[in-house]
């Protein structure tokens, strides 16, 4: 579900959260694997106010695992822990509580050390629309928790969900927002599904998802839809729609007089990365030297 941001909206949603941080321990900033930076919330540092801090790269089953790696290790860079899961099959979700036992060891040690039998660690989960928040609480809990598509300024009675023994997650997740005034933050949320095409065209998205997969992923889409002829030129927009025609024409995507339906053509493109059958890809590197995918 795609939520409308109003600065109504985002001031609620911010204080919402702030209201929970009051609450907890620990939070687990959910993000989108493929797009670590434009699922990220432009004042989620402002908005978590100096609290402990678990990066959580969602969606890894469908990025690119080099590139991973290297957020993991940019995210480690900038003082955070991180962990990359997929939440859709539970991989590697079991790494969160214990990750976030270290990063509050010393509040635990400190506990232990007045005498105090410590208690679980509290966390919330917080993250824009659609990057997963609501299936990381279900695996988290081992059931079916979370209304998928909450909205922010939409409030319900607050409850613990055990995760093992060792801790407890808020029900409901903080819902952040996109950074959405940059374009390219859009077409890339776009791309990934996490904005639906009811507010960005579809032939545009697609146009865009080739325009991007046609320098540093070529190789997938030649594969995927062999294609015989590389753009020379991946930003010359011609030639972008040039290779969304070829893989219209090899997809039978033609309308009378043998023209390309580029709308249809889109909408395969599109499902195609979304499904991961494009294979692995992530959009954004955090280093400019990120090594081109070997496929
Ligand atoms: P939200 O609460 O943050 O808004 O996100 P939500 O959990 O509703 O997840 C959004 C979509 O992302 C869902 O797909 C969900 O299945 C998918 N998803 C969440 N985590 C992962 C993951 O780690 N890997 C993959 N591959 N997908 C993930 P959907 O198509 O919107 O719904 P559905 O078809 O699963 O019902």
């Amino acid at each position: 579900m795609t939520i409308q941001w109003f600065p109504g909206h985002m001031t609620r949603a911010k204080r919402q959260i702030q209201e929970k941080l009051k609450l907890i321990d620990i939070a687990i900033e959910l993000l989108d694997a493929r797009v670590p930076l434009s699922s990220r919330n432009p004042m989620v540092d402002d908005i978590l106010q100096g609290k402990p801090r678990l990066i959580v790269l969602n969606k890894s089953d469908l990025a690119d695992p080099r590139a991973t790696e290297q957020w993991m290790a940019y995210f480690a860079h900038e003082g955070h822990e991180c962990v990359a899961v997929d939440s859709s099959t539970g991989t590697r979700v079991n790494e969160i509580p214990i990750k976030a036992k270290e990063i509050l060891h010393e509040k635990i040690a400190k506990q232990i050390a007045k005498g105090m039998n410590p208690r679980a660690v509290r966390g919330l989960i917080v993250g824009i629309p659609n990057v997963g928040k609501s299936t990381l609480i279900n695996r988290l809990a081992g059931r079916n928790i979370a209304a998928t598509g909450d909205k922010p300024g939409v409030t319900k009675g607050q409850q613990w969900i055990k995760v093992g023994t060792e801790m407890e997650l808020l029900d409901t997740p903080g819902i952040l927002w996109p950074k959405f005034e940059d374009q390219l933050v859009g077409y890339r949320l776009a791309m990934t599904g996490a904005i639906r095409e009811q507010i960005l065209n579809i032939d545009d998205i697609a146009f865009f998802a080739v325009r991007e997969l046609a320098g540093r992923y070529w190789k997938v889409l030649k594969e995927r839809y062999e294609l015989d002829n590389a753009p020379s030129d991946p930003e010359d927009n011609e030639q972008i729609v040039q290779v969304m025609e070829d893989i219209g024409r090899k997809r039978g995507c033609l309308m009378g007089g043998g023209r390309v339906d580029l709308e249809k053509a889109s909408g395969i493109i599109l499902r195609d990365l979304r499904a991961g059958k494009l294979g692995r890809i992530t959009l954004e590197a955090p280093y400019d030297d990120m090594p081109a995918r070997e496929v």
